[in-house]
């Protein structure tokens, strides 16, 4: 949600800078814009839309800047257009402000600043930032008459101190309520960013006479082998040769970099033509180097068997597919371990006072490790004396510094804003703790978790494109898409009802089919399609009524089974592997996965960039 990237060294600052920010489209993409300082000058470009735009724009124009900073803005205060836009400047125009975040408070501020006859062009908290900023380094500044009047002298060589703009960065991010990981570029230092980060990812790249700064590793892939992931509270500043961190009471600190483990081919799309076409191809490898390494790493058995032995209560909490995940999980747990789970919309969790005490497990699943609701449910519970364990997918993330224990997912960066190998990754995470806590418990469980690698594999024997080519020409131009399913497949219904309709802006609602008659049966009319998933052989017989019943309304049945010989019932019949029953979710979702991805190719749509979201949502 949002990326921000900083760059200053001997190369042309534009052209890294925008590679940098290719990198981070995947939090934003509704605008695009970068500031450089060159002999002296700070120059702004900004576009709406995706990066592209911007691209086009700055193609063929070589400007000589060293220093600069980029943005890829997921809307949040004011609409996707360029006044919007990031980079925002001050009133004077001698600093320029990327951010990441929210400034909770920022009306209140408008409002004094504007007392003050400070104007503003744009309806964005950044604006906010980067005007109070300006206003704290040069209003209040005995020297701001000489500092401005070098700005328009050249020949001046007055400047203001790096410790002096550390200090107006430090006093207004004191004035400031929220989350923000912050860019500047200051006139007059044409070698300098300057930085501060709370909440919001910052990370920091050391190179070899080059440094950078970015919302996360991909950008800096390819670029250098090294990154510091900056503290809440840190600020400081990077030049070419050197980089400057301080603690929030501006003392400074010696930040310990370690290498970066993502590899450039992972983030580069090979021989796909989509991130979300390769990525449910990766879904299988996923599952598989998710299980082996928690099972290598020790990694269950690094939570002590005790806190699984005793009484507890179990909740889950989690956004989006992450929650899917969540939901597949309650139901292993309640139905194999006979264990209640209260499972909770991380967005939902915080507010409801929620019932969690020492005696609590929490286990929060983020593939980003930084969406903000998700983030805030931690601290909750940690508050609350809870443990707390996440399953995560990105390394060093924010969520694996705050809980107890990390059980690490394996899928490898995930870049297509829909989450495909990353929901099979952390269901395959979920199953090993589940097997765990079985074992610990001695409960003898209906699935062998080493099965888990064959039901993920089942899929390879299985070439889905002609009948779901056949299915998408079916649906592409429908306006409602109803998924039904019961138990376990109640709850895929949910997962493909979601990636259907966030990559195909297609209105998809899942049902459990049971009761669709206690209302929703009102919808069902000839020809509108319904996607029926059944995979659980006590549920053949009960979910044929409901097919029996949408059939004798005129809908057409779009059946996801294993079972072949349901296929005279329905319209058409997409036949899915036959594993353990509860193994299926690893192997039935790929089939819908494609579906949905091919859907959105039928109907010109970008898979990986739909429209208003974004992969990390690092605002409530
Ligand atoms: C966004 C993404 C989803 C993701 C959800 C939770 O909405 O578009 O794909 O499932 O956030 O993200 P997390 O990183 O916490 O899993």
């Amino acid at each position: 949600m949002c990326g921000i990237v900083g760059y200053i060294g001997n190369h042309l600052a534009i052209p890294i800078t925008l590679k940098c920010l290719a990198a981070l489209e995947y939090r934003g993409y509704d605008s695009a814009g970068l500031a450089y300082l060159d002999s002296g000058n700070m120059g702004v470009v900004k576009r709406v839309g995706k990066l592209e735009n911007l691209n086009n724009f700055l193609k063929n124009k070589i400007i000589p800047a060293s220093c600069a900073i980029g943005h890829t803005r997921w809307a949040t205060h004011g609409k996707a257009t360029v006044e919007n836009a990031h980079p925002h400047t001050d009133a004077n125009s001698v600093l320029s402000v990327v951010h990441n975040g929210i400034i909770e408070n920022y009306d209140s501020i408008k409002k004094e600043l504007k007392d003050k006859g400070i104007k503003f062009y744009s309806e964005t908290d950044t604006e906010v930032f980067a005007k109070l900023l300006g206003y704290n380094l040069f209003s209040q500044n005995p020297d701001f008459d000489k500092y401005y009047a070098m700005h328009n002298s050249l020949h001046s060589t007055y400047k203001i101190s790096k410790k002096h703009i550390l200090k107006a960065l430090n006093t207004t991010i004191s004035q400031c309520n929220g989350t923000y990981a912050v860019a500047v570029l200051v006139k007059g230092y044409d070698d300098t960013i300057f930085f501060a980060k709370y909440k919001s990812p910052l990370i920091l790249g050391k190179g070899q006479d080059e440094n950078f700064l970015a919302s996360d590793t991909p950008a800096l892939l390819g670029v250098v082998s090294k990154f510091y992931s900056l503290k809440d509270g840190e600020c400081g500043y990077i030049e070419k040769g050197k980089i400057v961190v301080c603690d929030e009471n501006l003392k400074q600190t010696k930040p310990i970099f370690k290498k970066i483990s993502v590899k450039p081919e992972q983030v580069m799309l090979g021989s796909f033509k989509h991130f979300m076409q390769k990525e449910i191809e990766q879904g299988a490898e996923s599952v598989i180097n998710t299980i082996d390494r928690i099972k290598k790493l020790g990694i269950l058995e690094r939570i002590p068997a005790q806190i699984f032995e005793k009484n507890f209560n179990l909740h889950i909490t989690a956004c989006g597919t992450a929650l899917h995940a969540g939901m597949v999980a309650k139901y292993i747990i309640e139905n194999q371990l006979r264990i209640p789970v209260f499972l909770d919309y991380a967005s939902e969790f915080r507010y409801k006072e929620p019932l969690i005490n020492a005696e609590s497990i929490c286990l929060f699943i983020s593939q980003s490790g930084e969406t903000a609701d998700t983030l805030s449910c931690v601290e909750l519970a940690k508050q609350k004396g809870a443990t707390t364990i996440a399953f995560t997918n990105v390394p060093a993330s924010r969520m694996e510094s705050m809980v107890d224990y990390v059980i690490p997912t394996s899928a490898g960066p995930e870049i297509a804003v829909a989450s495909t190998k990353a929901y099979l990754a952390q269901l395959g995470a979920l199953y090993s703790l589940v097997d765990y806590i079985a074992k610990i418990r001695h409960i003898t469980v209906n699935f062998n978790i080493d099965n888990v690698r064959l039901a993920a594999l089942s899929n390879a024997k299985f070439n889905y494109d002609e009948t779901l080519n056949e299915i998408v020409e079916l649906i592409k131009n429908e306006e409602s898409i109803y998924f039904v399913g019961r138990g376990l497949d109640y709850i895929l219904a949910m997962e493909a009802a979601l990636k259907l309709k966030e990559v195909s802006y297609i209105h998809c609602e899942a049902l459990p089919a049971g009761e669709l008659k206690h209302g929703s049966l009102a919808l069902i009319k000839r020809d509108c399609v319904v996607i029926a998933i059944l995979t659980q052989d006590d549920l053949v017989e009960k979910m044929l009524n409901n097919i029996h019943e949408i059939n004798s309304r005129g809908a057409k049945v779009i059946l996801f089974s294993p079972y072949a010989d349901l296929e005279k019932f329905v319209s058409a019949h997409v036949l899915t592997p036959q594993v353990d029953n509860m193994l299926e979710p690893f192997a039935v979702m790929k089939p819908l996965q494609i579906l949905a991805y091919k859907t959105a190719l039928a109907r010109n749509l970008d898979p990986d960039k739909p429209r208003n979201l974004a992969k990390s949502v690092t605002v409530e």
